[in-house]
């Protein structure tokens, strides 16, 4: 191999550069670039006589349909790969260390295993008795799923290879190494390179593979965003620390829905389903206080209802603290100028705290008007009717616009016992039959409607 001049590369985010830096231009993370051994050419390559041939588009259409999905039959892990695992592809998954991945993991693989499907659990991570004990601990101990405790990559193809499994869970890619990258595992070029190696035997062999990436902070260890480009499906699992639930969650799929989410609750038998999250998250709801609101969302296609809560309190001199968990920082100044430019109610010399409660993130704009009716209600001291539900978005100009999916959202909150909603004038109802909904054209008719301001 050619020694061309060195690359560096930033452990958080890939982003290539020609020279060091101490902080990442990319992504912004400081002490993450280092220098990156180049990547192997490996068994990867194609023969000669398919080198850079084409076909026609249109002959694709006549090779047969493709296979259908193999399911794990765990519900909310299937509903995130986009209905089961596709053959032959790549999928990552990331999250915290200590989130539950490998316990996920290895409760799907059983899944997957007492359907049928032939899978292979390696870790790069604990010793075979290690996983065993936790598989006990599941309940998984009879599932037939075949072990192995390897880290050097080669070595674990020779295998993949000789089995032929139908999946195979790689945990964790920041553990494998491969003998021609002159680097320590978990560095840029090591997990570029072993995950390179993985998704291209994933293809040749039709062997599915999930690959997991502990997400970090740490310069030396390069993050699972290093390897996004490479698979089929980006999933992240992720939830407080200190709450129960966990999120599933797709970020990239090729396959299915991106932005879909899976709800597990991890208990002292692993990891359990939670078919009705809206149930979950409602279920810890206080009595009616001022600054809740409920927000009926949609995260990927399943209707969910959260609740925002607001606190609004009187600050010290100088700059008012903004403080959010489970929404985007920048959509909640969006919010508050919006309402103090075209409704007049400002915010100044007021402390602001807004949170999810459960540990859900949302990002849909539909979540405007409930953040700001939280607001208002905590600002004005006004409870909201216990029974009802907000949402739509808002614009620059105070005017609600319609959203998505209007009828599921209702529907769901009926479903849950609300009688009353306010949305977005123009909306779709369809027959929300029962329930008393409010039309609304714009943020200062909710304000006077609502708040009497
Ligand atoms: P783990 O799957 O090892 O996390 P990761 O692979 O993402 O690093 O999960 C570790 C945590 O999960 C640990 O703090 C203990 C907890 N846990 C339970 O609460 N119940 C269980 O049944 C299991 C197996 C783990
Ligand atoms: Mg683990």
């Amino acid at each position: 191999m050619s020694k061309s001049s060195p690359t560096f590369s930033c452990a958080s985010c890939g982003a290539v550069y020609r020279k060091w830096a101490g902080r990442c231009d990319s992504c912004g993370e400081w002490n993450t670039i280092s220098e990156q051994a180049p990547l192997s050419k490996g068994p990867g390559s194609k023969t000669l006589s398919q080198r850079g041939k084409t076909i026609p588009l249109t002959d694709l259409a006549h090779e047969e349909a493709p296979p259908p999905r193999i399911a794990s039959g765990m519900e909310e892990f299937d509903r995130v790969l986009g209905g089961g695992l596709v053959p032959a592809s790549a999928i990552l998954v990331g999250g915290d260390p200590g989130i539950g991945k490998s316990t996920l993991l290895l409760q799907a693989a059983a899944s997957f295993a007492q359907n049928g499907a032939k899978v292979l659990y390696i870790s790069g991570e604990e010793a075979s008795a290690q996983v065993r004990l936790r598989a006990q601990r599941l309940g998984l101990g009879e599932a037939p799923v075949k072990l192995g405790t390897e880290t050097a990559l080669r070595d674990i193809l020779t295998t993949l290879d000789e089995e032929a499994p139908d999946l195979a869970i790689i945990d964790s890619i920041q553990t494998m190494w491969l003998d021609t990258v002159e680097a320590a595992p978990g560095s840029v070029s090591q997990v570029r390179a072993a995950a390179h190696e993985l998704v291209t035997f994933a293809k040749r062999k039709a062997v599915s593979v999930i690959i997991v990436g502990h997400v970090t902070k740490e310069g030396q260890i390069a993050g699972p965003r290093v390897v996004e480009h490479m698979v089929d499906t980006v999933i992240y699992f992720e939830g407080e620390r200190g709450h129960q639930f966990r999120i599933l969650r797709s970020v990239k799929n090729r396959f299915g829905p991106a932005a879909e989410i899976g709800v597990f609750e991890m208990t002292g038998q692993g990891l359990a389903e939670v078919s009705n999250p809206s149930a979950l998250f409602l279920s810890s709801r206080d009595a009616p206080a001022p600054g809740s609101v409920v927000f009926a969302g949609i995260e990927g296609t399943r209707p969910v209802l959260t609740e925002i809560q607001a606190l609004v309190s009187p600050a010290p001199p100088g700059s008012p603290r903004r403080t959010v968990v489970g929404l985007d920082s920048g959509r909640l100044s969006t919010i508050l100028a919006v309402l103090e430019a075209r409704c007049g109610i400002p915010f100044t010399g007021l402390d602001v705290y807004l949170n999810v409660a459960g540990g859900m993130r949302i990002a849909e704009p539909a979540a405007d008007l409930a953040v700001a009716a939280a607001l208002l209600s905590a600002r004005e001291d006004v409870s909201i009717p216990p029974d009802m539900v907000f949402f739509g978005e808002i614009s620059l100009s105070g005017a609600l616009r319609p959203v998505s999916q209007t009828e599921n959202r209702l529907k769901e909150a009926q479903k849950l016992g609300f009688s009353q909603a306010v949305v977005p004038s123009r909306s779709r109802l369809g027959d929300a039959e029962g329930m008393q909904i409010k039309t609304m054209t714009d943020l200062i008719s909710v304000v006077g409607d609502m708040f009497g301001a």
